[in-house]
């Protein structure tokens, strides 16, 4: 073996539930050292185990006994690895002991890092890279009980880890990396989404593209833009929905300004609880009181009237506390979320935009005051990571517009990293709006009742009906055979439009793509038609595929199709909610 080579050890997290992830992580790391890397068992880890070195959690097996890859070379980057790899949770090195090697683990953040020189000539050393400590410092965020404790949780986490004096993690802080669910880190979340990326799975498509620019042009609440401005690559996003471009402008003000909002959450607490006299009275407010009666007309009939008033009587005493800040601004958006929680709303799929609704118990008056509470833990957590990883996010913008026409100019970005709707025949996908129609009146988002309108406008709607236009066969004997389906033909048309809506969203990825660029574009491997009652399949349709061939069509090369399976959420929603279900990850290349 060469003792001049740098020997690296990337160890999985543990809550990779998925094979496919294991599979994308090894993707991953190939596209970041440039180079192969080999799965490796527990033998690999109990040699550091046995030389002192701790594990956050006795390392789990993932496929084959996998517990993470190494790879073997002449020289690394370990900024740029510590800063990019999503599903690793420690990176082991045995490096020779040069100035280089020095100079790079220097530029490693020491709170994170331990390191030891060898007799051999030889440094060791045990990083966390900055993804797995944001997504721990989620943990500490939703368990602490105040911001301070967040960030003493993260301090003696990192102590344990890094310290020489700890033999295994104190129980204490056990439940922080044990934890299975871990995507609200970074603000990601702030706001209730359907359909959002896992950031860890965005992360890694950024990291399969490359490039210094990105964008998104089916922003949503900016998950891929979030992720892409802490690594370092200046994002901008575009969606159509106002209330998606609030959501990721909020979660860019938050990164960018968080000491800020935490005294404004003090303050605006403190008013809530009455103690700040400076604000309006709710008496001015109530002379006024048609201001905040902006229950939307199509739900006004479906809240029963006491509910109704309680909620508008919320509404009006959270906006009036928040007088003086910019309109939209992060505590806005916690309200947005308070109502989008309170009402849930469910589709039934069948194309005529009939809902059933659920309401939630909780007053919105609590669920934001819940929403300030864990905002200012969120910022803690962000802070500790600024202050103790030097992390500064690049600059992350997002606009209102349209996918099919990219207000960018040619050849402006290197990546494009992206989630389309899903098709209109997917069950629930019809009206996402009207679901966010109520929160979207409160933050003066929208007139009421023009919600209808701006879903016209939305790829993937039930209401758009363009005519089949050159599509390729495959898609057309699709849409002929809904058309013949009378219980399906209601969706034809839209159906239709969706495919001709997609083709020019990639067309014009096409268009604002560097020669050479990359796109990550997102989609259901499969749409499966079933009977509604028996739940018996009737068809399935390979819609990644038919993507695919869209893109082609718009002039890029498909370079390759990675199917993700994606744990459900809710498992107990829809007909075959039990199914395994897959996203399919379609690369693709301006030539
Ligand atoms: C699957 S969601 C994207 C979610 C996003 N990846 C995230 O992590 O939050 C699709 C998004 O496309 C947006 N959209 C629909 N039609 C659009 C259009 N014509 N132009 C731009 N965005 C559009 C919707 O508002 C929605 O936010």
């Amino acid at each position: 073996m060469n003792t001049k080579a740098w020997k690296l050890l990337f160890k999985l997290r543990n809550n990779i539930p998925l094979e496919g992830d294991v599979a994308l992580a090894k993707q991953e790391l190939e596209a970041l050292v440039d180079d192969e890397v080999q799965p490796v068992g527990l033998e690999a880890l109990h040699e550091w185990v046995a030389r002192g070195w701790i594990l956050p959690k006795d390392a789990e097996l993932h496929r084959e006994g996998t517990v993470g890859f190494v790879c073997v070379g002449d020289m690394y980057d370990l900024s740029r690895l510590f800063w990019r790899v999503s599903f690793c949770e420690q990176i082991f090195g045995v490096v020779p002991d040069t100035e280089t090697a020095r100079s790079t683990l220097g530029s490693l953040p020491p709170t994170l890092l331990r390191y030891e020189q060898l007799d051999t000539g030889e440094l060791v050393f045990m990083v966390v890279p900055f993804n797995a400590i944001a997504e721990w410092s989620d943990v500490a965020a939703r368990r602490a009980d105040s911001p301070r404790e967040v960030q003493v949780w993260l301090d003696h986490l990192c102590d344990a880890l890094v310290s020489k004096r700890c033999s295994a993690l104190p129980s204490s802080l056990r439940p922080i990396i044990t934890a299975k669910q871990t995507t609200g880190h970074l603000f990601h979340g702030l706001h209730v989404y359907k359909a959002k990326f896992f950031p860890r799975l965005a992360r890694a498509f950024l990291n399969l593209c490359g490039g210094v620019t990105v964008l998104d042009p089916f922003a949503g609440s900016g998950t891929a833009l979030t992720e892409a401005s802490v690594m370092g690559m200046s994002a901008i996003g575009v969606d159509i929905d106002p209330l998606s471009v609030a959501i990721a402008q909020a979660k860019a003000s938050l990164l960018e300004a968080p000491a800020e909002y935490l005294e404004r959450i003090g303050e605006v607490q403190q008013r809530l609880a009455g103690d700040d006299k400076s604000q309006p009275s709710l008496f001015a407010i109530a002379e006024s009181s048609e201001r905040y009666a902006l229950t939307p007309a199509f739900l006004r009939s479906r809240i029963p009237e006491p509910t109704r008033r309680e909620v508008e009587a919320d509404v009006a005493e959270i906006l009036s506390t928040l007088y003086d800040m910019p309109p939209r601004s992060p505590l806005h958006i916690a309200l947005s979320d308070a109502l989008s929680r309170k009402f849930k709303f469910r589709f039934l799929g069948l194309g005529y935009g009939r809902f059933s609704l659920s309401i939630l118990p909780r007053r919105v008056r609590t669920m934001y005051l819940d929403n300030l509470r864990s905002m200012a833990n969120s910022i803690a957590a962000w802070l500790w990571l600024r202050q103790h990883t030097g992390v500064r996010p690049a600059p992350m913008a997002a606009i209102q517009g349209d996918a099919r026409q990219i207000p960018l100019s040619s050849e402006s970005v290197d990546s494009v990293v992206t989630s389309p709707p899903y098709m209109p025949a997917s069950s629930g996908r019809e009206n996402y709006l009207k679901s966010k129609a109520y929160a979207m009146t409160v933050l003066g988002l929208i007139a009421p009742d023009t919600i209808d309108a701006l879903e016209a406008e939305q790829i993937g709607s039930i209401q758009r009906t363009e005519q089949i236009r050159d599509l390729p066969p495959e898609i057309v004997e699709v849409i002929e055979w809904m058309q013949r389906d009378p219980t399906r033909c209601v969706k034809a048309a839209a159906t239709a439009s969706y495919f001709v809506d997609i083709r020019k969203s990639l067309r014009e990825i096409q268009r604002v793509l560097k020669p050479g660029g990359k796109c990550a574009y997102v989609v259901a491997r499969r749409h499966v038609f079933y009977r509604y009652q028996s739940r018996e399949v009737v068809r399935v349709v390979e819609s990644a595929e038919l993507t695919a061939e869209l893109a082609r069509q718009a002039g890029l090369e498909v370079v390759d199709c990675i199917h993700v399976e994606l744990q459900k959420q809710n498992t107990v929603a829809r007909p075959r909610s039990l199914d395994a279900y897959y996203e399919t990850v379609i690369l693709l290349r301006k030539g």
